[in-house]
């Protein structure tokens, strides 16, 4: 049998039986890695043996991320269209790095990028780059950020680096994700420099604490805030810190991975207010619109200032004409899948309204979760749940922060352990909380009273199990 008929019958059989399994590896990382031990093969193997034997040894330990009750960190479901357009991209064997290497690719990610452009609604005129992921996105948009700043003082960073460079001061929300302190040490700003903006009990940045401490620094600055807060799924507020980039030159920049989506549908776009007044946003695709692993996007205002930042240019490749989009002038890598046809499928497969209705369903399938489970003893949601997200605490006020913790981590260990639901955690001021994240495109409105169900099952029986050892103590 050919190879990928092989693989396509193993991927639809787990696909098409995913969510009658429970949500959770089978066999956990020790486990799979005594499974696929062993020597490099000193002779091959069948192609069609070769991909059995993976799918045999590696579905057990597989995470089900596309299960419909996978509420765990933030990660979409891969659709079945943008996975199977992403099939494509392999087979075809194309290189997305230049037009002359793949027009098909280089002309479908034009076409993608200006829909998401028009689905998010953004400056039409901004630069897109398809990215790994947000990490990645930050990295390529700050990159943009960090040249035109210091081109603006005179300095050519591309050129000449940071030694001797004016100082850019950068202000990040002390609840900033940590994906931007990464990029933000990639780029040579370091961690330890950047100025921690104080936030309120959502995790949105004070303006007048960013006002203060923008008045407080001479030179370059660049502002970055957040769209979608990893816990909360709060947002800062653009409109107000749009103006304070304004008066201080600042360059504004948005890491918006999952919080971006709100604008495609109209009635939380509010949310976004402002935020079209930024320089750069960064969102994923591997997130809301649930193309498969990985894709992002580096989205920037001045397209000159993202392509300055990465591009690369050799006698060998072919040279750049003014008028063209130059895939490879707009991300980190030079050779690269095609990472825009799985986008463009998505985006041709939902449309605008289809988008725009999965959001608002996640997100009303959220406030139900949150409405439902804090009519339970014990249990408090501690986020305002403006947009898919839902943070849990466990145990009474009188039970202390370090019990909480205990109670919080057997509810969590107990409802992954049933494998109805799949939830993780976090700390979330001082406390330690289950995190659901609604963004499964494969979830239904029932799913939703399985896992409250799950949930006040695994409490219920946790409190008990804590009342009796309490008794006994
Ligand atoms: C707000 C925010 N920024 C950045 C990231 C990093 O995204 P990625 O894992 O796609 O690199 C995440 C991931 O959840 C996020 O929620």
């Amino acid at each position: 049998m050919d190879v990928f008929e092989v693989a396509y019958q193993r991927a639809v059989a787990y696909r098409s039986s995913v969510a009658d399994q429970p949500v959770k590896p089978q066999l956990d990382y020790q486990q799979m890695r005594a499974r696929f031990a062993g020597r490099l093969p000193e002779t091959g193997t069948p192609d069609c043996d070769v991909i059995n034997e993976l799918a045999d040894l590696g579905e057990v330990g597989l995470m089900p991320i596309t299960h419909p009750r996978f509420f765990g960190w933030v990660m979409g479901a891969s659709s079945p269209v943008s996975v199977a357009a992403d099939w494509l991209a392999s087979a075809w064997g194309q290189n997305a790095a230049m037009h002359s290497a793949t027009p098909t690719a280089a002309a479908v990610e034009e076409t993608a990028a200006g829909w998401l452009l028009e689905i998010l609604d953004l400056p039409r005129e901004a630069a897109v780059g398809f990215v790994t992921g947000a990490t990645a996105g930050n990295f390529a948009a700050l990159a943009a950020a960090r040249g035109a700043l210091l081109r603006r003082d005179g300095w050519n960073c591309e050129a000449d680096g940071l030694f001797g460079a004016p100082q850019v001061h950068v202000f990040v929300s002390d609840d900033v994700h940590a994906s931007v302190l990464s990029a933000l040490r990639y780029l040579g700003f370091g961690e330890r420099r950047v100025v921690r903006v104080d936030t309120d009990n959502q995790g949105r940045m004070l303006a007048r604490d960013l006002a203060r401490r923008c008045a407080a620094c001479e030179g370059p600055k660049l502002i970055i805030a957040q769209a979608g807060q990893i816990n909360t799924g709060s947002f800062d507020p653009f409109a107000t810190l749009a103006d304070i980039a304004q008066e201080n030159g600042a360059w504004l920049h948005i890491d918006a991975a999952f919080g971006l989506w709100a604008r495609a549908v109209p009635d939380l776009r509010t949310l976004t207010d402002g935020i079209e007044r930024a320089d750069s946003w960064v969102v994923d695709g591997h997130k809301w619109l649930q193309v498969p692993f990985d894709s992002g996007y580096a989205i920037v205002r001045d397209a000159d200032a993202l392509q300055r930042s990465m591009a690369i240019s050799a006698s060998y490749l072919p040279a750049r004409e003014a008028s063209d989009r130059a895939p490879s002038y707009l991300v980190p890598e030079l050779s690269r899948r095609a990472r825009g046809l799985p986008t463009w499928a998505a985006l041709r497969s939902l449309g605008r309204s289809g988008v725009a209705a999965m959001v608002r369903q996640h997100c009303a399938l959220a406030r139900r979760i949150a409405a439902d489970l804090a009519q339970v003893p014990g249990i408090l949601v501690m986020n305002d749940v403006v947009l898919n997200q839902v943070i849990l605490r466990f145990g009474h006020d009188g039970d202390g922060a370090e019990r909480r913790k205990v109670l919080a981590a057997a509810v969590m260990d107990r409802v992954v352990a049933d494998g109805i639901i799949f939830v993780a955690g976090a700390t979330w001021r001082g406390e330690w909380v289950m995190r659901i994240s609604v963004i499964s495109g494969a979830i239904a409105d029932e799913d939703v009273s399985i896992a409250t169900s799950a949930i006040r099952a695994a409490w219920r029986q946790v409190s008990i199990e804590a009342t009796s050892e309490t008794a006994i103590r």
